[in-house]
């Protein structure tokens, strides 16, 4: 049965970002955890290749981009937040046999494609924000994928490639109607510098206002509270926001009432993190990628640096366990 859940969720719309190397199972499990399910709604996947996907060796690899844990899923349903598989590539034959084998063989709630990415090696290769300059293939691209799924199909891009080229690309995408649409206020040559264009995004709001107003619109970009984000919402037209580097500030940032966590729990999470992240990929991904994550949760406390500084020395998950026991039994 056909189901939209983006036409469902209550407004303004949360969403957190897809981000690779972050926004794993572990990291997801973490933040539904944290967050009140009155304000996020929608969780993202790291963006996954579908010729990865589609390569009989490489699959195993690929495919751990898209592994849920049970403990996950199960806080997701709860909570009743959203999973939105991303994918990312340049031949719709393959969306269209990838997402299929994504509705079949998983548990997703919608399927994403990245028409948003700017590093070399995709751009060079037609993929992701390559896609902007290709609308022609953009196109078939997105309804090869809505054909291979009844999955709610939506898109993640940018402004345009080398300047703002706004209107005219959403009116491409508006074509296909997709599920929703989520804009990052960028070029594909800003990549991350300068500041997200919230006037861009509205202009890309307001097309869509023009040809399906029923189709959600999401603006992305450098959004740093709940409350910013329902402000941007309202002020620029949209349906709601989509939150990555944001979370990195604030692990509770879609849980605006709790006001200044204490150490024990900012130390509590830190560990659960990486109970999670040994559990779901003890053997399979380095170790090192978690401490990327230590910052978060090791700030604004007395001997938080301190603490950092140990942990970023620590060689095992059995060692990060021990700094923190110490640490809180010094305290
Ligand atoms: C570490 C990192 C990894 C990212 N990986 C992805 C990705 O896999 N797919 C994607 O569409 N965007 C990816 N992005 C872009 C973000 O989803 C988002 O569009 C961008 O960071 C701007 O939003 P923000 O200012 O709220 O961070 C990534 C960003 C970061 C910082």
């Amino acid at each position: 049965m056909m189901s939209n859940f983006w036409r469902t969720l209550s407004k303004p719309i949360f969403a957190l970002a897809p981000m690779e190397d972050v926004t794993d199972t572990s990291f997801r499990e973490i933040i539904a955890g944290l967050s009140d399910s009155r304000i996020l709604n929608v969780l993202f996947t790291e963006f996954t290749s579908v010729d990865g996907m589609n390569h009989p060796k490489g699959k195993i690899r690929v495919a751990e981009r898209l592994f849920v844990s049970e403990s996950e899923k199960q806080i997701l349903k709860q909570k009743n937040f959203k999973l939105v598989a991303q994918i990312w590539g340049n031949k719709p034959e393959l969306f269209h046999k990838i997402a299929r084998e994504i509705t079949e063989e998983y548990d997703f709630d919608g399927i994403d494609i990245n028409m948003g990415c700017p590093v070399k090696n995709v751009v060079k290769n037609g993929c992701c924000s390559a896609l902007i300059g290709m609308p022609t293939l953009a196109k078939e691209i997105i309804m090869a994928t809505k054909e291979g799924t009844h999955l709610p199909v939506s898109v993640k891009t940018r402004t345009g490639l080398k300047t703002h080229d706004t209107e005219v690309w959403i009116s491409h995408l508006m074509d296909t109607k997709p599920a929703a649409i989520i804009l990052h206020g960028r070029t594909q040559k800003q990549q991350s510098d300068g500041l997200a264009d919230w006037e861009e995004i509205a202009k890309g709001a307001r097309v869509r206002d023009q040809i399906d107003p029923e189709i959600p619109f999401l603006g992305n970009g450098d959004v740093m509270t709940a409350a910013q984000g329902e402000q941007l919402t309202v002020k620029y037209g949209l349906d709601g926001v989509m939150i990555g580097r944001g979370i990195f500030h604030d692990p509770w940032f879609f849980n605006p009432a709790k006001v200044s966590p204490s150490v024990t729990e900012k130390l509590d999470q830190l560990v659960l993190h990486t109970r999670l992240f040994e559990k779901n990929w003890d053997g399979k991904k380095n170790f090192n990628i978690l401490k990327r994550f230590y910052k978060i949760y090791t700030n604004d406390f007395p001997g938080a640096a301190r603490l950092r500084a140990e942990l970023m020395e620590a060689k095992s998950f059995g060692e990060v366990y021990q700094i923190v026991g110490n640490f809180q039994g010094a305290r």
